[in-house]
């Protein structure tokens, strides 16, 4: 086992920087989640610590050892991709036993580490199938094993699940975090899905056009993102974004309009009379009397999602659009307004300029 350690890392292709320094550690045994829109720089990043690019600046170092120009056969790593092709003529056994014999181990040392992996990935009944004879599922599973069975000190995940299909991913998703229980070998998982890196990680990389936004565990992320980004990229449905001001004796936000919301006492000090951006999770809204209500919202449509329902509405004196969430089933009667209410706690505060946590 290891940790993988990135300083200041960036990467160009000819005169485009696509990564543009990153810093963090990966601990040894930690599953950590590099997450971020498509085409931010995921894959780039993890190719680099595989070794299947060339880092333009930086170090990166896998336990003692800095590994920039180290072969990726060199690296005690382990990659599983989107596509992990399996060798449709071999069995089972000889598809998770090829990458040894190819390494010259002994016949008998491959037999124990292949059964040993078939019994960790519940694979013993299958050994002598080929792929063809095998769901989606099982499939992962013996990419899973041909990478176990070497016991890499790192493994490295592209977007794994993206071809399974929903409930599979879920099923999968699980099955991948009671491994890591168990092998406890440090991993690292690139994923454009939320979800999937919610759930997945012990700490969570989100990445934007190159630049690591912020680190941390999925709680803590989703509690206190440091930017707007983060912010709306983590849930769903998205954090609703409304531009409003903190009023001259920073009691309330002065939405657009008349409407505004009372807030916490000490998190407005020192910015009264400042221009803000204001985010609220669509499940942080509440319904109040209209006494009681900060705003009221016109209705534009309601969807029933079975534990939930959520509601696409205008707030009724500035058109803004806001997205909101209430737990079970609600009758909406589309000709009514509804009033809502916000706790201060869940208001959280951004620069309109540069987007960062206030
Ligand atoms: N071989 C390459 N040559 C030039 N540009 C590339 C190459 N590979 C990736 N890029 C660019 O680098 C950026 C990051 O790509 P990538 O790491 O694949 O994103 P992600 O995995 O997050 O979707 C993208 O803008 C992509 O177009
Ligand atoms: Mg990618």
């Amino acid at each position: 086992m290891a940790r993988v350690l990135i300083e200041n890392v960036t990467k160009s292709y000819g005169k485009t920087e696509v990564i543009h320094g990153i810093d963090t550690v990966i601990e040894d045994g930690e599953f950590i989640v590099i997450v971020g829109p498509s085409g931010c720089g995921k894959s780039t990043l993890l190719r680099m610590i595989a070794g299947l690019e060339e880092i333009s600046s930086g170090t990166i170092s896998i336990g003692e050892r800095v590994v920039n120009d180290l072969e990726p056969k060199d690296r005690d790593i382990a990659m599983v991709f989107q596509n992990y092709a399996l060798y449709p003529h071999m069995t089972v056994f000889k598809n998770m036993a090829y990458g040894l014999k190819l390494r010259n181990f002994s016949k008998n040392d491959i037999k124990q580490r292949v059964d040993q992996a078939a019994k960790l990935l519940q694979l013993e009944d299958l050994l002598e199938r080929k792929p063809r004879q095998l769901s989606g599922g099982q499939r992962q599973r013996v990419a899973m094993g041909r990478c176990i069975v070497r016991e890499p000190k790192v493994f490295l995940f592209d977007e794994p699940l993206s071809n399974l299909d929903a409930k599979l991913r879920v099923q999968m998703r699980l099955e991948l975090r009671n491994l890591h229980k168990r092998l406890k070998v440090t991993s690292i998982y690139v994923t454009h899905d939320q979800v999937e890196a919610m759930t997945l990680g012990d700490r969570l990389v989100v990445i934007n056009d190159g630049y690591a936004e912020q680190i941390g565990s999925p709680i803590d992320l989703y509690e206190r993102p440091a930017t707007k980004f983060v912010a709306g990229f983590l849930g769903s449905p998205s954090m609703n974004f409304i531009d409003a001001r903190i009023s001259a004796d920073g009691r309330m936000a002065e939405l657009p309009g008349t409407f505004s919301l009372a807030l916490g006492s000490d998190v407005t000090v020192g910015q009264e009379g400042r221009a803000v951006t204001i985010g609220i999770r669509p499940e942080h809204f509440s319904l109040a009397e209209e006494e009681q209500s900060a705003f009221s919202l016109k209705i534009d449509h309601a969807e029933f999602h079975g534990a939930d329902t959520i509601i696409y509405g205008r707030i009724a004196d500035n058109d803004r659009l806001l997205t909101v969430r209430l737990p079970h089933r609600h009758e909406i009667n589309l000709e009514k307004h509804l009033f809502l209410a916000v706790a201060p706690e869940h208001i959280h505060f951004f620069d309109q300029k540069t987007g960062k946590r206030i």
